[in-house]
């Protein structure tokens, strides 16, 4: 365990010793998951593409905290198969995709491929090694059916996506259920000893996520151009997070497979805010304006050559009830501790690890 982790009282304290694998440790969530488990002394081990120059993985320096790591497609189950082989990790957590819905508008051919056949890949040596293992496959809050729909969403509701992205994460759902149904049965895991679950999480917030057609890391990008930031659906209502939120969902959901092996857990679960903490784009910029210790420009409206739904919330009562998971931090902590992980960055360069590891222990002081 590192200097500066926090102590060892949590329900997740389980990942201490254990070894844990992430793909797409390279980018905004999974360097965030190394961090963490890192921290409880978990062995992590990442497997992605090359982070790029401006990450949270470069700038905090994620590598030091990895046992190992090897930067790979995520469509080459033959590599797959050798390292998950080799490293035999109780955890997987799989983030490495394609993530973005603009560039999914733009690249379709690519996102399914990267998403739905990654997945696949990852199965499929999952499935030939046949070695025991916690599988958690990060799919996302677009993968329901929206039709029109302002409601929450439940694990139950009908799977859909209007636009490439959305569908490649609910294709990703019905392969994992697929792979439930064929082989990794819930009734048989004491026999097989391969749980698989998915995670549904709405829109994520925190520092270093540099991420192109993202709301803060645009706004970031406009505070540094001195130029206002463009809102192209100033309306639209998503469940924004710390991504500490549904990292920690993820981690209950990974821990209470490890300890109780039940059916139960082998099924989605979706992680986002309260149903009264969900803000518009215009609110959250608002919000994060108003934490930036700086004057920033007005942001300016201009509409979007792209559909984008307009109201997007999750219902929390299945991860709440059996997972005994809730969310920690309002929306106004979460843009504040943005707010500030990024002015660090801006003008405090030598302290912005030290930020994460600090939104990390006092998250971890919630958690107790
Ligand atoms: N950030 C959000 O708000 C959000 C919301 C819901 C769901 N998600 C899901 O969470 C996961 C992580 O998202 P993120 O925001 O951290 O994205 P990100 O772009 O920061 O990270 C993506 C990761 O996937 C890896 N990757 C991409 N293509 C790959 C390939 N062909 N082979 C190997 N690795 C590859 C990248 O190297 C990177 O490590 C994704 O599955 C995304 O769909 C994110």
């Amino acid at each position: 365990m590192l200097e500066g982790a926090p102590p060892v009282t949590s329900p997740i304290d389980i990942f201490t010793g254990k070894k844990t694998f992430i793909t797409g440790h390279t980018g905004f969530k999974g360097s965030w998951l190394t961090l963490w488990l890192s921290l409880i002394g978990s062995h992590v081990y990442g497997y992605s593409l090359p982070a790029a120059a401006e990450s949270h993985y470069n700038i905090v320096g994620i590598k030091e905290y990895l046992h190992d790591e090897l930067l790979a497609d995520i469509r080459d189950r033959d590599i797959l198969k050798k390292v998950l082989m080799e490293f035999r990790p109780d955890v997987i957590f799989h983030f490495a995709a394609q993530p973005l819905v603009t560039y999914g508008y733009l690249n379709p051919r690519e996102t399914h491929d990267v998403n739905i056949m990654g997945t696949i890949a990852l199965l499929e040596a999952i499935r030939e090694n046949g070695q025991p293992v916690i599988v958690i496959i990060v799919t996302s809050d677009k993968c329901y059916a929206v039709e029109g729909r302002t409601s929450c969403f439940q694990e139950s509701d009908r799977l859909g996506g209007s636009d490439p992205y959305s569908a490649s994460k609910a294709a990703v759902e019905i392969i994992c259920e697929s792979y439930r149904c064929s082989y990794f049965t819930p009734e048989k895991l004491n026999e097989h000893q391969i749980a698989l679950a998915t995670v549904r999480a709405g829109n994520v917030i925190g520092g270093g996520d540099f991420a192109s057609d993202r709301i803060i890391p645009d706004m970031f990008r406009s505070i540094v151009a001195k130029e206002p930031i463009i809102l192209r659906n100033p309306q639209a209502i998503r469940p924004w997070q710390h991504v500490l939120e549904p990292l920690y969902g993820y981690l209950l959901l990974a821990s209470t497979l490890l300890t109780t092996r039940e059916e139960t857990f082998c099924s989605a679960f979706n992680f986002g805010p309260d149903s009264n903490d969900c803000l518009t784009v215009q609110e959250l910029i608002d919000r994060f304006i108003g934490a930036w210790p700086e004057k920033c420009a007005k942001p300016v409206v201009k509409s979007s050559d792209f559909h984008e739904t307009p109201v997007l919330n999750l219902s929390v009562e299945k991860s709440r009830d059996i997972l005994g998971w809730s969310p920690l931090w309002k929306n106004q902590q979460a843009i504040e501790k943005t707010a500030n992980w990024y002015y660090d960055y801006l003008y405090n360069g030598n302290l912005v690890s030290s930020r994460s590891i600090q939104d990390i222990i006092e998250y971890m002081d919630l958690v107790k």
